[in-house]
């Protein structure tokens, strides 16, 4: 008999490693609720591919070797389950007032609130990206991509099982309200969106998607880097597993982005043409030309920023304080955790120039993750250049500057170019198109999304991927396509 705590049971209507079974309470609200997911996956997941069979990979395990196993799935038969990381032993408290407390395995009373509303608004990200994809599977530029963005998917489908199992686990009826709205809202709906900007967007085209997966599913990325390091500790190991499924989002997004800024420099080089910025002949190549690409660019980052929130905020300040919310790798930080009397520089708007101030290092907490956040981004960016680079033409993709096209703080009442310089209403509404995808640009990208499904084959704008997926060849073939 297998005895590995880190083994997942997969016996019951919902797969866990949370001995399920043992909590029937836990368990009957869990089942209740799962109705209602199936009818939100068939009314809000992939348009058109739910009885096609998906190359997929479902966790088996939460060791971080080997937890995956693949095969052929239909995804409304993805087996979605609640998967935490092991406990570890006498785990504390690593900051805020309760530094060195041990860490909490029940939520605490006083902070139940706030600790409800972060895991609310991790958990409605998570079902709106699937929402605003759900119609990109028609204009796959292969089925090795059409692959890769059902797994993101159904990952973010299991994501919201995370949150909605603490939220039946830990907060009893309005917990389970709750959950219940997680699954009313809609990405882009005038009467119920989703909470935050940036999911209310539409993902109208693979570029999108994978600068969507690039920039935003980081903000994920951040914000479960942020939540791992909480005093709960089933929230903490809940985010400890979801980073091992949002490094493969990730990856989606940097290597597609990758590949089709090497399919442009090959078509472009193939053809003679040396100069990045010659678009009309660019485009006649059925390639999207690089400053477009970088336009996409500052899109998606400009939207993301967003998601941090205000740069000073009196709510970032109290959940770090509480001991709920950490910085990006709290653990690995040397000072001493609690910040009371620290300082940190925040950009900001002061008689009309943007400069930094120092303010108390708590209240800047947002500012500090939105900085981590800004780094990593742009180690990406820095392999999509050597690309470039590599090809000899000269142009640099650059991520804008963090003033740029802003709608949640500092900066939302002004306007500014990509490199900071602040621009009157009439300037920025000339230059607008010069930074952001035109309706000419979008018209020229949206010509491009035709479908090819096809084993081996891909679309005109996109190279292959160097590997396949699970090491399998060129010619396989990651969806066998079944109409419904
Ligand atoms: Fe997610
Ligand atoms: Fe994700």
């Amino acid at each position: 008999m297998n005895i590995n705590i880190a083994a997942v049971d997969y016996d019951g209507l919902i797969p866990n490693n949370v001995a399920l079974g043992d909590d029937p309470r836990v368990k009957r609200a869990l089942e209740k609720w799962h109705p209602g997911y199936i009818d939100w996956w068939n009314d809000m997941g992939p348009e058109g591919f739910q009885a096609s069979l998906v190359y997929l990979r479902t966790a088996i395990s939460v060791d971080p070797k080997g937890w995956a196993k693949f095969d052929y799935v239909r995804m409304p038969e993805y087996r979605w389950g609640v998967l935490l990381a092991p406990q570890h032993a006498d785990r504390k408290i690593p900051f805020g007032r309760h530094k060195g407390e041990p860490a909490w395995q029940d939520v605490p009373g006083e902070y139940r609130a706030m600790l409800r509303r972060l895991i609310v608004i991790q958990g409605d990200t998570e079902p709106a990206s699937v929402e605003q994809q759900r119609h990109l599977g028609k204009t796959a530029p292969s089925l090795y991509d059409m692959r890769n963005l059902f797994q993101v998917n159904v990952e973010e489908g299991r994501h919201l099982w995370a949150m909605v199992y603490l939220l039946q686990k830990y907060f009893g009826t309005d917990g389970r309200e709750e959950a219940e709205a997680l699954l009313q809202r809609r990405s882009g709906h005038p009467d119920t969106p989703r909470m935050l900007g940036a999911f209310n967007e539409k993902t109208p085209d693979w570029l999108s998607f994978f600068m969507f997966t690039y920039f935003t599913d980081r903000d994920g990325k951040m914000q479960l880097e942020a939540l791992a390091q909480s005093g709960f500790d089933p929230l903490s190991r809940t985010c400890r597993f979801m980073l091992t499924e949002e490094a493969h989002h990730m990856f989606v997004g940097e290597t597609g982005v990758t590949r089709v800024i090497q399919r442009t420099c090959e078509a472009m080089k193939a053809a003679g043409i040396s100069d990045p910025t010659n678009i009309e002949a660019v485009r006649k190549l059925g390639v999207i030309d690089l400053p477009t690409i970088q336009k996409k660019a500052n899109l998606h980052f400009s939207l993301t920023l967003d998601l941090f929130g205000n740069e000073i905020s009196t709510n970032a300040a109290n959940a770090f304080h509480a001991g709920l919310k950490g910085r990006y790798r709290e653990d690995r930080l040397k000072d001493d955790h609690q910040l009371e009397h620290d300082t940190y520089p925040v950009l900001r708007l002061i008689d009309g120039k943007i400069q930094n101030e120092d303010v108390s290092a708590l209240s800047a907490l947002n500012m500090r993750l939105r900085d981590d956040y800004v780094v990593d981004a742009n180690v990406g960016v820095g392999r999509w250049n050597k690309v470039i680079e590599e090809f000899g033409i000269p142009f640099q993709i650059k991520l804008p500057h963090v003033a740029f096209h802003r709608h949640i703080g500092e900066f939302s009442g002004v306007h500014a170019d990509v490199d900071g310089k602040l621009l009157s209403d009439a300037e920025w509404n000339q230059k607008r198109n010069d930074y952001l995808p035109s309706d000419g640009d979008k018209d020229f990208i949206e010509s491009l999304m035709q479908p090819q499904f096809e084993p081996a084959k891909f679309a005109s704008w996109i190279a292959p991927p160097k590997v396949g997926i699970d090491n399998k060849p060129g010619e396989f073939e990651y969806v066998k396509i079944v109409d419904a």
